[in-house]
């Protein structure tokens, strides 16, 4: 079958998924955020997660070198922040609210999830890498409100 990669995009975003932020700080010592929606649970025992980079974003030089990671996961009201961390050249966290747990990557207030990783791994995936994660500390608020979602690439509500 020869592979139309627009239909294929379309296809893929009939998958709904939830949104993250991927939080790391880069070698000179800045908070840097990205959205991403590849994330998936892998591994209860280890604890372990996955998410997905594009070879062509300009963050990937600072995942690459980055030894840990934290995955949020957005709720509803984020996505203000979900858009502002999807464009390209302004991954810097500046005015974003956050502490830092075990690995000393950004935790945002409110996600509905967090999970703080070691990056333990890299694999080479067409145009994407594939970072899995060894979770150190995870946090699930029982306040959290409903998480966001990405459906046809549109955010959209649970109901
Ligand atoms: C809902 C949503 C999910 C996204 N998921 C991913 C993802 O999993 N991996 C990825 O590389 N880019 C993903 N992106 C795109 C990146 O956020 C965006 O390309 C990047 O921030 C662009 O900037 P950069 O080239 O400066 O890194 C997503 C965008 C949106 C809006």
């Amino acid at each position: 079958m020869k592979i139309d990669t627009r239909a294929l995009r379309n296809a893929f975003g009939n998958f709904v998924t939830g949104v993250t932020l991927v939080t790391t700080v880069g070698e000179d010592g800045k908070a840097i955020a990205m959205t991403a929606n590849s994330f998936s649970s892998v591994s209860l025992d280890p604890p372990m997660v996955l998410w997905c980079i594009d070879k062509g974003s300009d963050r990937l030089g600072i995942f690459e070198s980055a030894e840990h990671f934290a995955v949020n996961v957005l709720a509803a009201n984020h996505q203000e922040l979900s858009g502002r961390f999807a464009k390209k050249g302004q991954p810097y966290m500046d005015g974003v609210e956050y502490t830092m747990w075990e690995t000393g990557s950004p935790i945002i207030t409110d996600a509905v999830a967090i999970f703080d990783c070691d990056k333990v791994a890299a694999h080479d995936a067409g145009d994407h890498i594939i970072y899995v994660g060894k979770v150190r500390k995870f946090g699930a608020p029982d306040t959290a409100g409903k998480p966001l979602a990405f459906h046809r690439g549109a955010y959209c509500a649970l109901a």
